[in-house]
């Protein structure tokens, strides 16, 4: 067991103590993040100084062949050392010598740790967005081509008004553009370089910390060395926004669960995406969607399980900070899972289309608009509400529906009721007429799509 720190001890570590303090088994994927975090500062000190171009040289060819060798399956991450910067650095010495312990210079694991888990965050942010991005793209694609498919609208899970599919659609895609929005302002929060913190105040050498930075892409360095090694805000900041994603996530499969039921059947799940029983041959189970909602719970979990564990740290680094990591990886992995799974299951389901406007037609989903023609008859709208009501409750009684009823029905209710209200309540008119920006009329539809298209081509950011 190669330490970076024996130096101060004279007894062994007791065996179980080294596994449980040892991260190497999960941090070992931050191996790219590690070692392009030492060529940066490599880089920097033989700049200022600190190394000759002889040791930069040796280092960085080192560094290079550790990365190549990982890459490439000849140099296996093994438990001979606690963490991937202990193994990093062993590998390097081990290869080059005696010159591969100056590597250290000037830092800490401390920021070496904040630096690496930023790097590796920050490629995560932007792999979620991209994958957000895609399901914008099916979403829109399946708008496209249902401005004028008809559905119920819910509220309360009971049919309230008419909507269309497209309009449907359309809620979830605001909602996952904004997730898109929190991944870019996450990515520009977080982009700050803690590297040249040291373990917490610093270091006596002259490194150039804005050198560092630019190098590795950041906006700048960051301020404070005591908050630089000691923030996991942004770790937080991406596991809420995450969360968030598998809420928007789950209440899409628990509607698609639903569409897919034997009562509605609104839907079918392509093959590729449901599962059979053991038992019961007839089923055909929405898995899929069902595990995305259940998963929800998990990154839900890693949120809470982080924000405890910081929220009785005294300044500035904590070995309990090393929790981050394991429950951040798994909610990174199970987001980004469930959106590439959600995405394919949405691209390949079809919609039964004649169910979905059959079932906008029934449940008295006219009634707003029954009241409204009567209003423009000029019925003040409380009267008109209340006439509507009573009619209702007749169609109820009888079994049937508003626009089944003869005129003289209607007329038995009110007087106002004239031959054109069967056109007024016509599904297609309920939709249609509805064209306030942002409802599902097409033709104010068509507008938000255009603002959509406009947004993914990547004209505008930020509009609608
Ligand atoms: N494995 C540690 C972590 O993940 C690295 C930092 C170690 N620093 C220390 N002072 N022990 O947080």
């Amino acid at each position: 067991m190669a330490q970076l720190w024996g130096g101060r001890f004279v007894g062994e570590t007791d065996k179980t103590a080294y596994d449980f303090n040892a991260s190497i088994g999960f941090d070992k994927r931050l191996f790219q993040e590690d070692i392009e975090g030492s060529i940066a500062h490599v880089t920097m000190l033989a700049r200022q100084g600190i190394l000759t171009a002889g040791e930069r040289d040796a280092i960085l060819g080192g560094l290079e062949k550790i990365r190549e060798d990982i890459t490439a399956g000849k140099l296996e991450i093994d438990h001979t050392c606690e963490d991937i910067h202990s193994f990093v650095e062993a590998h390097l010495i081990g290869l080059i010598g005696d010159i591969g312990k100056k590597l250290h210079t000037g830092r800490s694991r401390n920021d070496q740790v904040a630096l690496d888990m930023r790097l590796y965050t920050r490629k995560r942010v932007l792999g979620t967005d991209a994958l957000l991005k895609e399901l914008l793209r099916v979403l829109l694609a399946v708008m496209e081509e249902n401005i004028a498919t008809c559905m119920p609208g819910f509220t309360h899970l009971q049919k309230a008004q008419p909507i269309t599919l497209a309009h449907h659609y359309g809620a979830y895609f605001e909602m996952f553009k904004r997730d898109r929005q929190r991944m870019t302002d996450i990515y520009n929060r977080m982009n700050y370089c803690p590297l040249g913190a040291g373990a917490l105040a610093g270091t006596t050498y002259p490194l150039d910390r804005a050198y560092t930075a630019s190098l590795l892409g950041f906006a700048g360095p960051t301020l404070n060395s005591m908050d630089s090694v000691s923030d996991r805000d942004y770790l937080i900041e991406f596991l809420s926004a995450l969360s968030t994603v598998m809420m928007h996530l789950s209440r899409f499969c628990e509607e698609i669960i639903i569409w897919n039921s034997n009562e509605y059947q609104f839907v079918e799940i392509d093959d590729a995406y449901s599962t059979g029983s053991s038992i019961m041959p007839q089923k055909k189970n929405p898995d899929i969607a069902e595990l995305v909602r259940g998963k929800t719970g998990r990154v839900y979990g890693a949120l809470l399980a982080l924000l405890t564990t910081m929220k009785g740290i005294p300044l500035a680094y904590n070995k309990d900070m090393q929790e981050d990591k394991e429950l951040s990886f798994d909610a990174m992995d199970t987001a980004d899972n469930c959106l590439v799974l959600f995405t394919g299951m949405l691209r390949t389901m079809k919609f039964r289309r004649e169910r979905m406007e059959s079932s906008a037609m029934k449940g008295f989903t006219n009634a707003t608009d029954a009241a409204d023609y009567l209003v423009g008859k000029g019925v003040p709208f409380r009267d008109a509400h209340g006439i509507v009501g009573r009619l209702v409750l007749y169609c109820v009684e009888k079994d049937t529906s508003i626009e089944k009823l003869s005129l003289n029905e209607l007329q038995s209710v009110s007087e106002y009721f004239q031959e054109d209200i069967y056109d007024a309540v016509s599904l297609k008119t309920c939709v249609e007429k509805r064209l306030t920006l942002g409802a599902p009329g097409p033709d104010a539809m068509r507008a938000v799509m255009e603002i959509h298209r406009a947004y993914l081509a990547g004209d505008s950011r930020e509009s609608g």
